[in-house]
């Protein structure tokens, strides 16, 4: 299992690419036997050998025509692979492309970019094709040209036979004999450049997935710095707060994202985190799950560092119920399960408190529903309540929530405010809240402002001061009574 960073910069097009048609373009090596290249070799050594006791002098004139044939062929080596090299990498792209834009059809759809997609494939296409055909030229011309040198070297020996030797009688029949063994010597010579192709073909293709093993760097790797000897060092804390950052410091990229953020959330209370799109709130998360490293600073949970954490552990004791809700093709039930073993009742009992049986009330196979491809034969408001049950289910000691920015109707709403409420029941929560309410009635506001902590206190406290905090709840506020 690899790093989130790594799935975050690879396009799931490519690594599809690799892990398919590069595989079995190895395979394929090995099928058209690729090994029989030793026999093909053997074969040809073995030919001249017989031909060396006919005629010592005819078999030079054949053997002058070898250094031609290695020369072409290292030649066509190098043009095949790369022109291998090329269809490889087009490849990726227009698997990439499809993957991309098949997921995203309807924005694709509804923006009316079918038409400019259509012509950016097309492009696509056309690379990929043009890649090809230079692959087939230099194939065939190897091919031609193994020809042509296998009937000049024939012509080579019947010229040479008639001019020197013609009137002896038993010189006719070394000279059938050649040419004969000329046919057989160059069948392996042209059977060996087609059986090159595939072999250039799989090179290229394993060059690339050589790349991809060598780029293995595991999720949640032991980090260096770590000063766990092992686990049992690390006795919790149960005096400290249940989750603690602090001086934290994290970027993607070249931009700093989190520039010494530090924050509290003591146990069993619950800790509202607000502050603009892009401030850095979800990236917390991240960090916190160890998706991705801390630069520096530090992150506990329950006091112990979570590097000294295992992750099935860490993962374990932090549910994180995320602003996009992924759901995969499979009943209800195993959509709720992931993995793990529940029993009916458990299930059932899940559903019904996060008010997720309303929902399945008007499906008539309830848990069975099956679930279409990425859920999209349930609602936005539905499938947070999914994501609901999923943590009920897992019953975290700290309770992870990125609320969706997304307004559903009223009656979602209620509905999943409801849901919210009994996750959270005796849970130490951080929520990343786009609810007014869900700030409200959190015991602890945190307001981020480009990856550091600005304002810090209680809803009373933070609208009494009349910073950050009490513009923001004037607009919400301005919001609510806009939309009743
Ligand atoms: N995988 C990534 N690679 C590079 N940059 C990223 C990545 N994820 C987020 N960022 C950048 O990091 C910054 C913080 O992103 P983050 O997702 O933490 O914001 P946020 O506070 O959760 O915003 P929102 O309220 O919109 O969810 C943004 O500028 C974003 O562009
Ligand atoms: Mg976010």
């Amino acid at each position: 299992s690899q790093r989130a960073a790594f799935f975050d910069k690879i396009p799931v097009g490519r690594l599809m690419t690799r892990m398919t048609n590069d595989i079995e373009s190895l395979n394929e090596m090995f099928a058209q036997g690729a090994i029989t290249l030793v026999a093909d070799f053997i074969k040809m050594l073995a030919i001249l050998g017989i031909m060396l006791v006919y005629d010592a002098t005819l078999t030079l004139l054949v053997v002058v025509t070898l250094p031609f044939l290695i020369a072409l062929v290292e030649y066509a080596r190098r043009l095949m692979r790369a022109s291998f090299r090329q269809i490889r990498v087009r490849l990726a792209a227009m698997n990439a492309f499809a993957q991309e834009h098949l997921s995203g059809i309807k924005v694709v759809q509804l923006l009316g970019r079918s038409t400019t997609a259509q012509r950016e494939y097309d492009e696509i296409n056309a690379g990929h094709r043009d890649a090809y055909l230079g692959q087939i030229r230099a194939d065939s011309a190897m091919y031609a040209i193994v020809e042509a040198i296998g009937s000049a070297a024939i012509g080579v020996i019947i010229w040479f036979a008639a001019g020197h030797r013609a009137e002896s009688i038993p010189m006719i029949g070394v000279v059938v004999v050649f040419i004969e063994y000329i046919n057989k010597f160059f069948i392996p010579v042209r059977d060996l450049s087609a059986k090159y192709a595939v072999m250039q073909g799989a090179m290229a293709a394993s060059e690339r997935i050589f790349q991809l093993l060598d780029n293995d760097e595991p999720d949640g790797a032991d980090d260096p710095t770590s000063t766990r000897k092992d686990a049992d060092t690390a006795a919790p804390n149960r005096t400290g707060p249940a989750v603690e950052l602090a001086n934290v410091h994290f970027s993607y990229g070249a931009e700093p994202v989190l520039r010494g953020l530090d924050m509290r959330v003591p146990r069993g209370a619950t800790v509202a985190v607000v502050g603009a799109t892009g401030s850095g709130k979800s990236t917390v998360i991240k960090l916190l799950t160890r998706l991705y490293e801390r630069e520096r600073g530090a992150i506990k949970i329950e006091g112990v560092d979570i590097r000294d954490l295992p992750l099935d552990e860490l993962r374990r004791r932090i549910t994180v119920v995320s602003q996009d809700v992924v759901l995969f093709a499979g009943t209800l039930a195993e959509n709720i399960e992931l993995g793990q073993q529940y029993t009916r009742e458990q299930l059932e009992e899940a559903v019904r408190r996060v008010g997720l049986d309303r929902a399945l009330a008007r499906r008539e196979s309830g848990l069975d529903t099956q679930v279409a491809e990425r859920g999209s034969n349930f609602s936005a408001g539905e499938r947070q309540l999914v994501a609901f049950a999923r943590a009920l289910l897992r019953n975290p000691e700290i309770l992870i929530l990125d609320e969706a920015t997304a307004h559903v109707d009223p009656e979602a709403e209620r509905l999943i405010e409801h849901g919210v409420a009994e996750l959270m029941k005796g849970r130490t929560t951080l929520v990343i809240a786009h609810r007014l309410s869900t700030i409200r009635n959190a015991d602890q506001i945190v307001v981020v402002d480009k990856g550091t902590v600005i304002e810090q206190g209680n809803h009373e406290e933070l609208v009494a001061k009349g910073g950050y905090y009490a513009a923001l709840e004037r607009t919400f506020r301005r919001q609510d009574r806009e939309e009743s």
